[in-house]
């Protein structure tokens, strides 16, 4: 099946066990140091746990973009709670193609769960996406799955290796770390890193 498809089929049918229902912990642990601000693009933002994590903090303004339009109908029914001047959007729509509106018109990308969700064979798109969608100067905060614990995914696994060679070409790698909190299962097997669009 094609895989946008398969997608749509798993929101549909409700078998969607990467959805625990609450935005991803390292993000959460994250924010409470230091925010992320301005405009926000969400990749792959599924029922929008994270985007609405996002936008409880003021002035931003974010955006989860998801190919499924099941998730999306299903996350702008979940409630928001804006922090002060901040707003929200669900969109349908394919990363891979991005409207020529989204070039250079974001200053964060929130990445968890999408990256390691794609056929590794698009990674490349991934990372060209990413720096389309930014602003020079602008910055991805994501989560990456180094090590999923089994070989076939979805879920599927990324080296750093291959990571640093992956955003080389666009970005500077400012920050990494194996974070401490993570949903049961992931512990130790997730790396967060912070990069900056040259
Ligand atoms: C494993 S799920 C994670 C969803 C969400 N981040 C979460 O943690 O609940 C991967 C998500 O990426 C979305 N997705 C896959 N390919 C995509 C694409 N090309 N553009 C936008 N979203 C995509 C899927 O529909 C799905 O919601």
């Amino acid at each position: 099946m094609n895989p946008d498809l398969e997608w749509q089929r798993r929101y549909e049918a409700e078998d969607t066990p990467w959805d625990k229902g609450a935005a991803a912990p390292p993000l959460l642990a994250y924010l409470r140091r230091a925010p992320i601000m301005g405009r926000i693009l969400v990749p792959g933002c599924g029922r929008g746990h994270d985007a609405r994590a996002l936008v409880a903090q003021p002035g931003v303004d974010v955006v989860g973009l998801d190919i499924s339009p099941t998730a999306i109908q299903q996350a702008r029914q979940l409630p928001s709670v804006p922090g002060n001047g901040s707003q929200i959007i669900f969109a349908a729509g394919d990363f891979f193609d991005l409207p020529a509106s989204s070039a250079g018109a974001y200053d964060w990308l929130v990445e968890h769960t999408c990256f390691c969700a794609i056929d590794p064979a698009q990674r490349p798109a991934y990372a060209r996406a990413a720096a389309l969608a930014l602003k020079p100067g602008g910055h991805i905060f994501a989560i990456f799955y180094l090590d999923p614990g089994y070989e076939s995914g979805p879920p599927f696994r990324v080296s750093r290796d291959e990571l640093s060679a992956l955003f080389a070409p666009s970005f500077d790698l400012l920050e990494e770390w194996v974070p401490r909190e993570s949903f049961p299962g992931r512990e130790g097997r997730e790396l967060v890193r912070i990069l900056k669009k040259r």
